[in-house]
């Protein structure tokens, strides 16, 4: 059973990453191979380019994205994965360029233009996205972000596998507040949450983990 999770926050090692983190060790706890990437490592990459390639009649890609650059591994790995796991902050209440860039060119690829076929996706034991934010979680619906969550989880669910949701919302930004010209949050209050909740939505993303591979 192998899992493989996708960081799509520039800052690797940050709120995302370590969530995605301890959703890779829960699921290697229960006996999975794991691997987590983190698209801000890899080389240049871009999203569709609208090619068609992967839906020519005949054609040598059909059914998987043809351009060629440092995702092109990563849509193998994800295509040869058992359970899927993607990542994201929200930037500016959608998910970052560089996840959007993968989203396209993991969910287009197997997505038919025609009602009369089946998805050309490779069927997943189960899957996950994982957001964090700024925002504490009552506030999605009044920033539109559960429109973007739902958007992603239904193709996810219609390319894949049932697809759970893990939310880690007001999520402490930076190290040092007072560094930098900001005053819409309490940095008291965020470093207060960093050290209570935090450690539970780790612990919360281990299970997760345990949950997906078993
Ligand atoms: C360019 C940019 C845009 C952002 N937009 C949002 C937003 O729309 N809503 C929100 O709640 N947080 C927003 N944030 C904050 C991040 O989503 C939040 O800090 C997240 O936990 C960062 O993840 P990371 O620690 O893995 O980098 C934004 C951050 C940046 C840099």
């Amino acid at each position: 059973m192998k899992i493989l999770a996708v960081n799509g926050s520039p800052r690797i090692h940050k709120n995302t990453g370590a969530i995605l983190g301890k959703i890779v060790e829960g699921a290697k706890s229960v006996g999975a191979e794991g691997e987590l990437i983190h698209l801000q490592k890899l080389g240049a990459f871009k999203g569709c380019s609208s090619c068609f390639s992967c839906k020519l009649i005949g054609g040598k890609s059909y059914g998987r994205c043809a351009a060629r650059d440092a995702l092109t591994p990563v849509l193998e790995a994800a295509h040869e994965a058992d359970i899927l796991v993607i990542g994201s902050p929200f930037y500016m209440c959608m998910e970052t360029g560089i996840t959007r860039c993968f989203l396209e060119r993991l969910c287009f690829q197997y997505s038919p233009y025609t009602n009369k076929k089946p998805p050309l996706s490779p069927r997943k034991k189960s899957c996950a996205l994982v957001y964090t934010m700024n925002i504490p979680e009552k506030q999605i619906p009044e920033y539109g972000k559960d429109y973007v969550i739902n958007m992603t989880k239904s193709y996810m669910e219609r390319l894949f596998a049932p697809c759970e949701i893990f939310l880690c919302t007001d999520t402490k930004q930076f190290d040092d507040y007072s560094l930098y010209e900001m005053d819409f949050f309490d940095p008291v209050a965020k470093d207060l949450r960093h050290k209570t909740v935090f450690p539970a939505d780790l612990k919360r993303a281990f299970a997760l983990g345990q949950k997906l591979a078993q």
